[in-house]
Formats: C-alpha cells, sequence, structure tokens
C-alpha cells in the first residue's frame, strides 16, 4: 500500500459565460439556462494538510482582497469537504464489499498512519487505490478525513466569476487526492453540483455549454485562444439577488404588456393572454446554438463576439446603474477604437465586467481602460484554460 498523502496543493481556475441566457424560474425557484461557460486563467490555489484530529478547518491568505469570507459552515470550501466526506463515509463499504474483501475492522489504529482518538464516528474498513489503480482495503477511521485548508484569493469575491465555487472544486480535488478516496470527475461533479450550479464546470474547465442550472454540461471545441481584460469592482453582488431582480424585471414587463395590449378596450382576458405571452417568452432560455456554432469556427475573437450576451446584464445594470454605465462606455470606446477589444459582457451575475480581445491585446487594452476607469482594478486573462487539479502533494 503506498505511503498515505499529508499535503495536497490543488487550482482551480475563474470563469466567465460567453452567454447567459435565462429563463423563467423553476419551482425549486433556480432559473432554466442555456450558458456557455469558459474557463480563465486566474486560479485559487488550496493548501490542504491532513489533520488527524478530524477537524475540518480553512483559513484564507486573501491577497490584497480587503474583506473578510467567512470560514465556517456557509463557506463552499468547508461544505465540499462535508460533503466528500459524508458521502465517502456513507458509501465506504461499498467497494470493499463489492471486491469481496470487506472486514470487520474496529481497530482504532487507522493504517493512514494517524492514531484515531476520542470520538471516532466509527471504525471503518473502506477501499483506496494503490499505485496500480487496484482497490486495496485499508483499516480507516471517519474521524480521519480531517483536514486544514488554506486558499490563496485570487479570483475576485463575490464578483460573477466563480470564485466560491473554485474554492468548492479545489477542495474537492485535492481533499479526493489527501484522502485517497479515488473517486472519478463524475462523481466529484455529482458532489459538486450540490454546493453550487458552477462547480461541475470549474471541475471540467475549459469551454463548454451548460443547461438545467448550469450543471448539465457538454464540452465545446475552441478554434482560437480568448484573451479577456476583467474589470473588477470594489463592490460586490450578490447572485441571488440578481436573480430576484431578472424576475421582478419579468412579471413588469408582462403586466406592461397586458396593459398595452388592452388599453381603451378593458378586457381582462385580453389582458391575461398577453401576459401568458410575455411570460411564455422567458419560460425557456433563449439558445446559445449560434455562439456555440461561431466557437468551432472563430478564427478570431472579433468572429464571437456578435454572439455574446447576458440576460443578467439588465436586472445587474437595474441594481448597479454605474455598471451600465461602464459597459456602454466601453462600447462606446470599442466603436471609435478597434484596439480597445471586440466585445464586452458582464460576467455572470456581476459586478464584474469582462472584455473580449485578442489574447497579446490584453495588457494594452487593460492599460487603455485603467485610463479611463482609474477606480476599478484591471485583471488580464486567457481562456480557455483547464480545469481544476491537483498540482503537487507529498
Ligand atoms: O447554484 P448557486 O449556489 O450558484 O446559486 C446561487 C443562487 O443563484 C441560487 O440560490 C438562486 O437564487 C440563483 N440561481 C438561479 N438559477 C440558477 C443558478 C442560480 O436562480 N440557474
Amino acid at each position: 500500500m503506498m505511503a498515505s498523502m499529508k499535503y495536497v496543493k490543488a487550482l482551480a481556475p475563474g470563469k466567465v459565460n460567453l452567454a447567459l441566457r435565462v429563463g423563467a424560474s423553476r419551482a425549486d425557484g433556480f432559473h432554466p439556462l442555456d450558458t456557455v461557460f469558459e474557463a480563465l486563467d486566474i486560479y485559487e490555489e488550496l493548501e490542504a494538510w491532513a489533520d488527524p484530529s478530524g477537524a475540518i478547518t480553512l483559513e484564507y491568505d486573501l491577497a490584497g482582497f480587503g474583506a473578510d469570507l467567512p470560514v465556517d459552515e456557509s463557506n463552499l470550501a468547508i461544505r465540499a469537504a462535508q460533503a466528500l466526506r459524508e458521502r465517502f463515509v456513507e458509501n465506504g463499504m461499498r467497494t470493499a464489499t463489492d471486491k469481496g474483501n470487506a472486514a470487520d475492522c474496529s481497530d482504532k489504529s487507522c493504517s493512514a498512519g494517524y492514531s484515531c482518538g476520542e470520538g471516532d464516528i466509527s471504525g471503518e474498513c473502506i477501499s483506496r487505490k494503490d499505485e496500480m489503480g487496484s482497490d486495496s482495503p485499508v483499516s480507516l477511521s471517519a474521524a480521519c478525513f480531517g483536514a486544514h485548508m488554506k486558499i490563496l484569493k485570487r479570483i475576485p469575491i463575490a464578483g460573477g466569476m466563480a470564485g466560491g465555487s473554485a474554492d468548492a472544486a479545489a477542495a474537492l480535488v485535492a481533499l479526493n487526492s489527501l484522502w485517497e478516496l479515488g473517486l472519478d470527475r463524475a462523481e466529484l461533479a455529482e458532489i459538486g453540483a450540490d454546493l453550487g450550479s458552477d462547480v461541475p464546470f470549474i471541475l471540467m474547465g475549459e469551454i463548454a455549454r451548460g443547461r438545467s442550472r448550469g450543471e448539465d454540461l457538454v464540452p465545446l471545441s475552441s478554434q482560437c485562444p480568448h484573451g479577456f481584460v476583467m474589470l473588477i469592482n470594489p463592490e460586490g453582488l450578490s447572485t441571488p439577488a440578481v436573480f430576484k431582480e431578472y424576475d421582478r424585471l419579468a412579471a413588469k414587463r408582462a403586466l406592461l404588456a397586458g396593459d398595452n395590449d388592452t388599453r381603451g378596450r378593458g378586457s381582462s382576458l385580453l389582458r391575461d393572454q398577453a401576459k401568458n405571452a410575455e411570460m411564455a417568452k422567458v419560460s425557456a432560455p433563449n439558445s446559445t446554438a449560434e455562439l456555440c456554432a461561431a466557437l468551432t469556427k472563430a478564427q478570431e475573437v472579433r468572429d464571437i463576439a456578435p454572439y455574446m450576451g447576458n440576460d443578467l446584464e439588465e436586472p445587474a445594470f437595474s441594481l448597479r446603474p454605474d455598471l451600465r454605465e461602464i459597459a456602454q462606455k466601453i462600447r462606446e470606446l470599442q466603436r471609435r477604437d478597434t484596439n480597445m477589444g471586440a466585445g464586452v459582457i458582464l460576467s455572470g451575475s456581476g459586478p464584474t465586467i469582462a472584455v473580449l480581445c485578442e489574447p497579446h491585446e490584453t495588457q494594452s487594452v487593460a492599460a487603455q481602460l485603467q485610463l479611463h476607469f482609474p477606480k476599478l482594478t484591471m485583471l488580464c486573462a486567457c481562456g480557455p484554460a483547464q480545469g481544476a487539479g491537483v498540482c503537487s502533494e507529498w
């Protein structure tokens, strides 16, 4: 059996949505999406150390972001670690039993080299992968699934770039390795989907079309790399608040459509029909098929820019008119000057604004934009980038 790992480092990328089409809210409160995700080479870095006490703890190095982040059970990395542990402890006997080598291990001395103390959840016989990839049964107490995690934050907080989901994805891949669980990507994605809609994509990386809540993924191919200048806003925006505003604006549009249709006619039947028609328009998200087709052929970023679009822009701009002004100003600059990038889009639910350009242009576009928006931070990025993965372990 291989020596147990005591330390793992993992990276997980941020993302931008090249298109984000939203439908009317479902019974579970989520909105159906048709989106194109692109992973960016801005990575959260997560280090994890085995903790023989069985505790799961977290600290951040916020790298100048300034804000504080909770490290309790509301944190997605903590929740990812707990979900992984729960799932594995629940299923711990499965592999061993399937292989016919389940044993009644009551030995509290953990074969990973830990001495599990008081308060062990149970003494379990589970199996782990050895060097050859075969299952080898080991005696391990559930309390031995402990870890201390440290995240170096590089993705803006509440910025619409999936920073929280990246922390969860990094925790899943790091602890899967640290605890030697041997879960495959599909199993990690299944756990990740319960934590947040973007987590499965952050695990997958590159570029993909996402439907349902965003977790139903189909990988796409892109012919050319894409450069981005991300305009980071100091004040974050809450994703649920933006979706709520989306609902409010849709209901208002439906009401107005009903009123306009029946003005002077006084028919409540007609008004209801018009309202239903307006609501039906948003019941399913618009398709991102044209963008997907353009991506397979595009030789330069200008070929995909016309197909970008984000249905969360209107609600985000309604909550934060300053963002509308920024986007409008950049569009104006791009109309006048072809060296200012090919397109602009709100990243996810915002407030980060993404300017699409050729990868070699990112520094010059960022420098010019900085002159126009001195209070915003410019981050240069490229995509498509790799999904979450372990980069070192010992
Ligand atoms: O899945 P995630 O935790 O990222 O979602 C955060 C919130 O964003 C949800 O609680 C929901 O209010 C909203 N949301 C939504 N429809 C989606 C994804 C997110 O309404 N497809």
